[in-house]
C-alpha cells in the first residue's frame, strides 16, 4: 500500500522548510541540469508526475507551455500548490501513481522530479507514460540515484581520512525504509540496469543520462555540498517515445 508520507504532519512540516520548498526550482541544486534536458516548451501539453508544490507546472506556463496536468497523492502538497497557482490551465489532480490511469497520446512532455523512487510498480507507470505521450514526445525525469538508494542504512563514514558513502546491497532491489526527514520513509531501490531496461522495454529511446553532482560554482557558494561529489545522489534522464522494439513486444 502506498505510504503517502508527505501527508504526515511532521514530515510535511520539515519538508516545507527545505530550500527547494521555499525557493522553488531555483532552490533545487539540480534544477539547471534538469532544465537543460527539457525541450522547447512553447504550446506543449505537459503532465507532471508527483508535482508537489507545483513549482514546475507554474514555471512551464511562464515559458509559454500549453495546459499542465499535475498529479500528486498528497493532499497537503496539492493544497499548497493550489494556493500558489492562479492559472486555469494548470489542473491539479489527486491520484496514486501506482494506480493512476492516463489518457492515450495526450501529452507532448511528461515530467517528473524526484517522485519515481517512491513507485513500486514502475513498469506499469512507464508503460502508461509511453502510451500517454504522442509519438516522439518527451519524458524527462529525475530520481534518487541507485548508489544513493541502495544501502540498508544510508550514511557517510570516515575512510582513509575522507568522507565516504557506504554502498552495500546494491543488487538487492526493492523496498528501503529510510530515516529521511522522518523515521520510516519508504522508497524503492532499483539498479541502473533495471531502470534503463524498463525504459527500453517500454519503448523509450533514451537521449541523455546524467549522474548529477554539484558543479564547482555550486560548491564554492555552498562548501558543505562538496561531499556530494563523492557519489551521485540523483539520476537525470531524458527520453523520447519511440515504438516498442518488435523483439520485446508481448
Ligand atoms: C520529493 S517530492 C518532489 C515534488 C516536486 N516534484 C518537486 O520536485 O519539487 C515527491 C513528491 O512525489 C509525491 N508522490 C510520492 N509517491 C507518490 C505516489 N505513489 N503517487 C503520487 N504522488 C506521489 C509526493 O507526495 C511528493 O509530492
Amino acid at each position: 500500500m502506498t505510504q503517502n508520507i508527505y501527508d504526515n504532519p511532521e514530515f510535511f512540516q520539515v519538508y516545507s522548510q527545505m530550500r527547494r520548498s521555499v525557493q522553488g526550482l531555483e532552490g533545487a541544486a539540480e534544477w539547471p541540469a534538469l532544465r537543460a534536458l527539457l525541450p522547447e516548451l512553447q504550446g506543449k501539453r505537459i503532465l507532471d508526475l508527483g508535482c508537489g508544490f507545483g513549482w514546475f507546472a507554474r514555471w512551464a506556463r511562464e515559458q509559454g507551455s500549453g495546459p499542465v496536468q499535475a498529479i500528486d497523492i498528497s493532499e497537503k502538497m496539492l493544497g499548497r500548490a493550489k494556493e500558489m497557482t492562479a492559472d486555469a490551465q494548470i489542473v491539479y489532480e489527486r491520484a496514486d501513481l501506482e494506480e493512476v490511469e492516463l489518457p492515450a497520446a495526450a501529452f507532448d512532455l511528461v515530467f517528473s522530479s524526484l517522485a519515481l523512487h517512491y513507485i513500486e510498480n514502475l513498469q506499469r507507470l512507464l508503460a502508461l507514460v509511453h502510451a500517454a505521450l504522442i509519438p516522439g514526445g518527451w519524458f524527462v525525469f529525475s530520481v534518487e540515484h541507485p548508489v544513493y538508494t541502495a544501502p540498508r542504512r544510508q550514511g557517510w563514514v570516515e575512510y582513509e581520512g575522507q568522507q565516504s558513502w557506504v554502498l552495500n546491497s546494491y543488487l538487492a532491489e526493492g523496498m528501503r525504509c529510510t530515516d529521511w526527514l522522518a523515521k520510516g520513509v519508504i522508497k524503492q531501490h532499483r539498479t541502473l540496469a533495471t531502470m534503463f531496461n524498463l525504459l527500453l522495454r517500454c519503448g523509450f529511446a533514451v537521449t541523455h543520462v546524467e549522474e548529477w553532482g554539484p558543479g564547482e560554482e555550486q560548491i564554492a557558494a555552498t562548501p558543505e555540498m562538496g561531499r556530494e561529489r563523492e557519489r551521485p545522489m540523483l539520476l537525470l534522464v531524458a527520453a523520447r517515445r519511440a515504438s516498442i522494439p518488435s523483439a520485446l513486444q508481448p
